[in-house]
């Protein structure tokens, strides 16, 4: 059986604001690579070669970051969602690109370590009419939530004020075409949304056959700062060291990868963490869980915990920087003007934390 894949890429990330009023929050870089392209390749890797990817808004940037998917092997089709109306919305868009196959379904700001290849062989060699992932977590109604007796699934709820479990539905799903015809019975949610939580209730109340399956290795859903930073360090620590770049008079620890045309001099870089590509990092201190994008220039500044995106200065840092995501292009510099003052040039939706 040829499975499909559809990996959802509109939505407008309001949870990371600003850095959504500029980027769409699939392309946000963890460990230097954009989100979305390590659910590509989790498609890829087990086997899928056809992948639908669902736009909105972000339409043009998501199209010229990805192309064609011949980067990866793969067909990549796009489908317009013409307005974010929900998941099983997305779904029924996605339909006609579809067809009769059963497909993933793939969020395009979740992180998943293990893969989905072995859950894929699961679903095709048991054929339910769905398999969804499940994950136990702290803050169950953050997310669309099941009750299970035993393996079986008997009832999903989104976003529950009362949890009746602390099981998270994981952003990655198995359907049979079977779903269509749920996502076109159920009625928009409180939030005015088609969920695809109640288009899976629907196959249970159908007496459809819904499997569940609990993944053990991490799994993120990089929608929040602190979720994106927590999937930054969760990929950084599986880095190896290779250094491309020229590294002179500093101390190296631990893995750190520093990309070509990136120079660190005068420092001492305390790994994991990730330099890129033609960035410039001098006489600072660079420490663990740190991503730093191509381009970018730090200067006399302490960093860790962080991810900063492309082209952006740090300089002259009296206080360590950590736990922050600093979007493109963005300066942050030690002023010697007179009056002596803050000076902030800050987007919407903004936050500066200073000592
Ligand atoms: C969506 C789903 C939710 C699921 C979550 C996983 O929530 O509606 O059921 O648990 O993704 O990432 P959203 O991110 O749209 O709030």
């Amino acid at each position: 059986m040829e499975l499909k894949g559809l990996i959802l890429s509109g939505g407008t990330g309001t949870r990371l604001r600003p850095i959504t009023y500029t980027s769409a929050k699939q392309l946000v870089p963890v460990a230097n690579k954009p989100v979305l392209f390590y659910g590509i390749e989790a498609l890829r890797d087990a086997g899928i070669s056809e992948i639908g990817i669902g736009v909105g808004d972000t339409a043009p940037e998501i199209e010229e970051a990805v192309g064609d998917g011949s980067r990866w092997g793969v067909e990549v089709t796009y489908i317009p969602q013409e307005a974010p109306l929900g998941l099983a919305h997305a779904v029924l868009t996605a339909e006609e690109y579809l067809g009769d196959s059963s497909f993933v379904m793939y969020l395009g700001d979740n992180l998943l370590r293990d893969g989905i290849h072995d859950l894929v062989d699961n679903f095709v060699r048991n054929r339910p009419e769905a398999l969804i992932l499940l994950q136990e977590v702290p803050n169950p109604e953050a997310y669309g939530v099941a009750e299970c007796e035993g393996d079986t699934v008997v009832r999903l709820v989104e976003k529950p004020k009362d949890p009746r479990s602390n099981l998270a539905l994981v952003g990655i799903y198995m359907f049979t075409p079977e779903i269509f015809e749920c996502a076109r019975r159920i009625e928009p949610s409180a939030r005015g949304e088609l969920e695809i939580t109640d288009a899976i209730q629907c196959l249970i109340d159908r007496g459809l056959r819904v499997e569940s399956h609990v993944v053990k290795g991490w799994w993120k859903d990089t929608g929040k700062l602190e979720d994106m930073l927590e999937a930054n360090r969760l990929i950084l620590d599986a880095i190896e060291t290779d250094i491309r770049g020229r590294v002179e008079s500093s101390e190296v620890h631990g893995r750190v990868v520093v990309e070509e045309g990136a120079r660190v001099s005068d420092c001492t870089i305390r790994g994991p963490v990730i330099i890129g590509r033609d960035t410039y990092v001098h006489d600072s201190y660079i420490g663990p869980y740190t991503s730093i994008d191509r381009d970018v220039e730090i200067g006399n500044s302490e960093v860790e915990h962080s991810i900063i995106l492309a082209q952006s200065r740090v300089l002259d840092l009296h206080g360590r920087m950590e736990g922050s995501l600093v979007g493109r292009d963005v300066k942050i510099i030690r002023l010697d003007q007179k009056p002596r003052a803050y000076r902030f040039m800050v987007g919407d939706n903004s936050w500066i934390g200073i000592i």
